[in-house]
């Protein structure tokens, strides 16, 4: 935990907890070691997805070329919050009103998911943007070589999914794009995103596959976008992705394409560690040989852990203090679970923690909670009250 966090979760009172805590400093420091590992011909967009806040858009600004939002919402949302940045917009589902608000809004590029979107982007496009051509990248399910995506934590590529389409279908789709078939648009390349979770190695492998199928059909292409789902251990939470090696085959797959500009649109892996999610042991409990704290918060805050069925890495801040006239609850063995306050099981944070002598009252903080975390949330269940969000580290 950084210092700034952690003399801020000490210092709120606890009818302030929980608590989103950014620190934005190392999310600066973070995005500009992941900026100086890529080679020059690499574009890093930011999956607003990950985490939208408007204070971690900016943040990244300066470390990013652009990003990619999926949603008719965030795009609204990204444009507002970053105006005048390129972004990218994709996602399977795009309704001819928010398509037409993207090109209202002169979105640089459209990540393009089927023949029927294809369809309705040429004829929006001739309507809202007479004169304009508009870049489109169609979005490529690719199968990936046996065994590389093994370590995948959400394979989208290479079986069926909603997502992009199939090569055999997109082939006919970038050849009549080549060919001038819709005149108001422009091939600009090819995008796919077909995993997530995977480390630098298995990367590079996919990326290797995306180039060399879309340079492969003798079209010309400008771009190829190999998408987002570099790996983010939370069993381990101090490492990191091996940007450095990825950068380096990067660097190795683009020699051998000249004129080729590679992009990527991580979010996980860039805003995952800036973020914790603060909270206070509220009680401590014994059940049939077990032991559990309860904290204020839960799942419906910090839905990660439920949604990866992972123990969210935490540490524990011992308070001394005890304001109240009655006994303070605490552990007596060595590990405990920590739950939170909904009424249902699955709202555990991290399960059979080492928290010796954990008691009510003291705090804890997870980590790795910038993304992924408070905007998939089911925020209203039980009607608990919304955490504090704290961004640090402003001043550049
Ligand atoms: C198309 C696309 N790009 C990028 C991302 C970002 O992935 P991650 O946050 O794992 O890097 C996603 C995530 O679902 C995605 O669907």
């Amino acid at each position: 935990m950084t210092p700034l966090v952690h003399d801020r979760i000490l210092s709120l009172a606890p009818t302030e907890l929980p608590a989103y805590i950014y620190d934005l400093a190392a999310l600066r420091a973070h995005a500009a070691t992941v900026r100086d590992a890529l080679p020059e011909r690499v574009e890093l967009y930011y999956a607003a997805k990950a985490n939208p806040e408007p204070e971690i858009l900016g943040a990244l600004g300066p470390y990013v070329d652009g990003y990619e939002v999926s949603s008719g919402g965030e795009l609204a949302h990204v444009a507002g919050a970053a105006p005048g940045r390129p972004l990218a917009f994709g996602g399977p589902g795009k309704t001819p009103d928010e398509v037409t608000a993207a090109l209202e809004l002169g979105v640089e590029r459209f990540h393009v998911e089927s023949e029927y979107e294809l369809r309705m982007l040429a004829e929006l496009a001739r309507l809202v943007a007479p004169g304009r051509r508009v870049a489109v990248l169609p979005r490529v399910n690719l199968p990936v070589a046996d065994g590389s995506l093994a370590g995948s934590a959400l394979a989208m590529g290479g079986r069926p999914t909603p997502f992009g389409m199939d090569p055999v279908r997109a082939e006919p789709v970038i050849r009549q794009l080549a060919d001038g078939t819709y005149p108001q648009l422009e091939l600009r390349g090819i995008h796919a995103h077909l995993a997530s979770g995977l480390e630098a190695a298995e990367q590079v492998a996919v990326a290797e596959t995306v180039v060399s199928w879309a340079t492969g059909l003798g079209v010309g292409l400008a771009e190829v976008n190999v998408g987002g789902g570099m790996h983010v251990d939370y069993g381990a939470p101090e490492r990191r992705f091996d940007w450095k090696s990825y950068g380096t085959g990067l660097a190795r797959l683009l020699e051998r394409h000249p004129t080729l500009t590679l992009r990527i649109e991580p979010g996980r892996a860039l805003t995952a560690y800036c973020g914790w999610y603060a909270t206070e042991v509220l009680d401590v409990k014994h059940s049939h040989g077990e032991e559990f704290a309860v904290v204020r918060g839960g799942t419906h805050h910090l839905r990660t852990p439920a949604t990866k069925g992972h123990d969210q890495p935490c540490s524990v801040l011992p308070v001394d203090d005890w304001p109240h006239p009655w006994p303070r609850p605490g552990a007596e063995g060595g590990r405990v679970t920590l739950a939170g306050q909904l009424c249902t099981p699955k709202d555990v944070l991290a399960r059979e923690v080492p928290a010796a002598g954990l008691r009510a009252g003291d705090r804890v903080a997870f980590a790795l909670a910038g993304a992924y975390a408070w905007n998939i949330s089911h925020h209203d269940f039980l009607m608990h009250p919304r955490p504090g969000f704290h961004f640090l580290g402003t001043a550049e």
